[in-house]
């Protein structure tokens, strides 16, 4: 395996501060810490997240993703004078964060305004293999002569949520004269939250003002380093009775950074050795992007606990609140479901176990079996905020549509199931925990569907493209309800629940659901009344995707009566179900909607990347691919601030997997028709089938599968059937 990639920081750009504070978020999947300096600046947003830690702030409707206390704040005063990039002079500048570890490193020397040297080196992760706990460590060296250096650290409680505060401090203590401990209760979903930390040198203590600090003098040498360590234990009452007793505990057990880092380095190792995809491409960038992604699908992924999912931002950042969306279904549960299903399964069981919230949110819709919600989070009721953006013409703030009509999220949620039992075989989920969702699933749509002039009809929806709002049979959204009363009548028949009424209702409802078919111009409707919509000049907004510039011109009203499209949307299902149309309908297709497409949403451009491939767009695929990388590797300021984009991220995942390596998944068999773009020489990937990890390395001219055991596997490739036995090669 090639070296996995680093990502550097070399110039100091207060703009792109918070940018690379979520891009070199360093995590595990239990808890995220975003790549903050260690010294406060006015333009940095610190952030600490543990998944499932959620809190509604009193009056608002909707949970935030608590930011917790901090623990990554030092202060250097070093004689006399505060330590600061933009004071004195700095040389050498360079942060590198280290993809293998998520370790963040930053050096540096810096001029202070007496005019001696100081060499700084800057260091922290978060321990894959001790969930719990972060280490830091910082070394400050004199180059010119002797000084007086003063550091500050210990726990900050002054951490809000864009400004709103979540939890209450129940006690800050000192014990031995070593740990500090920091009690926290949420203020409404009541959870507690134990931060203990230490130091490596003793120092003297202080409490104020939310904030239990440890300061250490020390006078430096010319030319000898001085270094201190510090850990931290963050425990919740998520997954002990007693975070308090439990951080003392673990306090007491912490290792030194080196030797904790050594052991996170080998749980790291054993992520990479399955998950990683290696590409020998003329841009390095691309193994960067792909590494990047792996890195961050892996951190934001809690598959410590079932209870809770993947937020829209993972553990990054503040953006979007923290709550889940179709995102985790439909782009990041793919990466973990053909590298450890398990993982996958928990994700799956995220929903399952919120049944009861989603048959609630149903009822009081005026419908039957499960709607989930838009957007959720801890407690799995709805959570989407009431009002977006203002509106440019009123000055109102405009209401969020989604939570009352994105519907197509309860039909996303039926397609990730049967891909898991396509995937993993797990009839033991499936025939519980998935034909329920399945059933409930399918039961909302029999509800929500209605008939008029002898076909089942779905109004007023919100598809993926959400610059169209209330419009009537949804492409995308009918197909995908087709499809998951399709499964469940399947999974029904499979496990002997045929002779049912319910049975009969799904028959008739997939007789009688109208899917929009392809128009003599070949174009298939987006819903009933979007092609005949007018059309504007996109060009200006296309180069300024991502930022939604078009609703500082027009209102979402005026936008919602132009075709136009904020993210893919029957390009989204002509991925999702590779064999309903013939290649000629979905080139027609692609070309018709990606012109109509901003991309504004981060959801679409690596989706456009997978279906431009497939018909053999090869240049344009690999355009729409580097572009996807870009989202968060090139954000402009601003654009990455409150997080990475999960979804994204899971994206150029799949268009790598299931675009340019050519996976497809068709009626439960596996299809790999490879497409490698001109730049690339190489591409080798594992990937999970029926319990059998396939290496898959494809080469321009060559196709090579290996597989661990003998027993047999059936794939196809370029439409041949072959039967595998140890692995093949074409
Ligand atoms: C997109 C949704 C997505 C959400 C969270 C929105 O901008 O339109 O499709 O689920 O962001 O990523």
């Amino acid at each position: 395996m090639s070296r996995i990639s680093v990502l550097r920081e070399s110039r100091i750009d207060p703009h792109y501060f918070d940018t690379y504070a979520s891009l070199m978020m360093t995590g595990n999947g239990y808890m995220g810490i975003r790549g903050g300096f260690e010294e406060d600046y006015p333009e940095q947003t610190r952030g600490m997240f543990v998944a499932g830690i959620y809190n509604k702030a009193q009056g608002q409707v909707s949970s935030d993703l608590v930011n917790l206390p901090d623990v990554t704040r030092f202060e250097f005063e070093i004689d006399g004078v505060n330590f600061s990039m933009h004071r004195g002079e700095v040389q050498d500048f360079e942060r590198v964060f280290d993809l293998a570890t998520g370790e963040v490193c930053r050096e540096l020397v810096w001029q202070h305004p007496n005019g001696k040297r100081f060499g700084l080196c800057l260091k922290r992760f978060v321990s894959k293999k001790e969930l719990h706990k972060v280490y830091a460590k910082v070394e400050i060296t004199s180059l010119s002569g002797d000084a007086d250096v003063r550091i500050r650290t210990g726990i900050d409680g002054q951490q809000t949520n864009f400004g709103t505060q979540h939890l209450v401090e129940k006690s800050l203590r000192v014990f031995s004269e070593t740990w500090m401990q920091g009690d926290y209760v949420t203020t409404q979903s009541g959870q507690d939250l134990a931060v203990t930390s230490m130091i490596s040198a003793p120092g003297s203590f202080a409490a104020k003002n939310r904030q239990l600090l440890v300061t250490v003098n020390q006078k430096l040498a010319e030319n000898e380093p001085f270094s201190l360590e510090k850990v931290s234990v963050i425990a919740t009452s998520l997954e002990t009775e007693n975070p308090a007793e439990f951080g003392l505990g673990e306090i007491r057990e912490a290792k030194s950074y080196d030797d904790a880092l050594a052991e996170s380095r080998v749980s790291w190792q054993k992520f990479w050795q399955d998950y990683r995809v290696e590409v020998t491409s003329e841009n390095t960038f691309d193994q960067l992007a792909l590494d990047f992604a792996a890195y961050h699908l892996e951190a934001m992924t809690p598959a410590h606990d079932e209870r809770f999912s993947v937020g829209a931002k993972g553990l990054t950042g503040e953006g979007y609140k923290g709550h889940v969306f179709w995102d985790t279904e439909i782009f990041i549960a793919p990466f973990h479901l053909y590298n450890h299903p398990e993982k996958a399964r928990k994700l799956l069981r995220y929903r399952y176990l919120h049944l009861e919230q989603a048959r609630a949110k149903a009822v009081k819709n005026g419908y039957q079996g499960a709607l989930f919600p838009w957007e959720s989070a801890f407690s799995g009721e709805e959570e989407t905020p009431e009002f977006a953006a203002i509106n440019v013409r009123t000055g109102k703030r405009q209401k969020v549509a989604s939570a009352l009509a994105e519907h197509h999220i309860v039909a996303d949620v039926a397609h990730a199931v049967v891909n898991y039992y396509e995937a993993s075989q797990d009839e033991l989920f499936m025939e519980h925990d998935g034909l329920q969702i399945l059933q409930e699933t399918a039961r909302f749509w029999l509800s929500r569907a209605v008939l008029k002039q002898g076909k089942y009809v779905i109004l007023d929806v919100i598809g993926p493209d959400e610059y169209t709002e209330h419009v009537d049979n949804n492409a995308y959204t009918n197909y995908l309800a087709h499809e998951n009363v399709y499964q469940t009548l399947r999974f029904m028949a499979k496990y002997g629940q045929k002779h049912t009424a319910f049975y009969d209702l799904c028959e008739a409802f997939l007789r009688k659901i109208y899917l929009p078919q392809p128009n003599e111009a070949k174009l298939i409707p987006q819903d009933d009344t979007f092609l005949d919509k007018p059309e504007i000049d996109l060009t200006g907004y296309k180069e300024k995707q991502g930022s939604q510039a078009i609703l500082l011109d027009y209102s979402r009203a005026e936008v919602n009566e132009m075709q136009i499209l904020k993210q893919a949307d029957v390009v989204m299902l002509l991925y999702l179900m590779p064999n309903l149309f013939a290649e000629e309908i979905v080139a027609r297709n692609l070309d018709y909607y990606e012109a109509h497409t901003i991309h504004d949403s981060s959801l679409s451009k690596a989706i456009h990347a997978i279906v431009a491939n497939r018909v053999g767009q090869s240049e344009k695929a690999y355009r729409f691919f580097e572009e996807a990388c870009r989202i968060d590797l090139e954000a402009a300021p601003g654009g990455t601030d409150e997080g990475v984009h999960a979804a994204s991220l899971g994206a150029i995942w799949l268009s790598t997997i299931f675009g340019f390596g050519g996976i497809a998944i068709s009626d439960g068999e596996l299809h790999l028709n490879p497409r490698l773009p001109a730049e690339w020489k190489r591409l080798a990937f594992s990937f999970v089938w029926h319990g059998e990890r396939l290496e898959i390395e494809l080469e321009s001219d060559k196709i090579r599968v290996t597989k661990e055991t003998t027993a047999p596997i059936q794939i196809h490739i370029f439409g041949e059937k072959h039967c595998m036995t140890t692995g093949l090669e074409i």
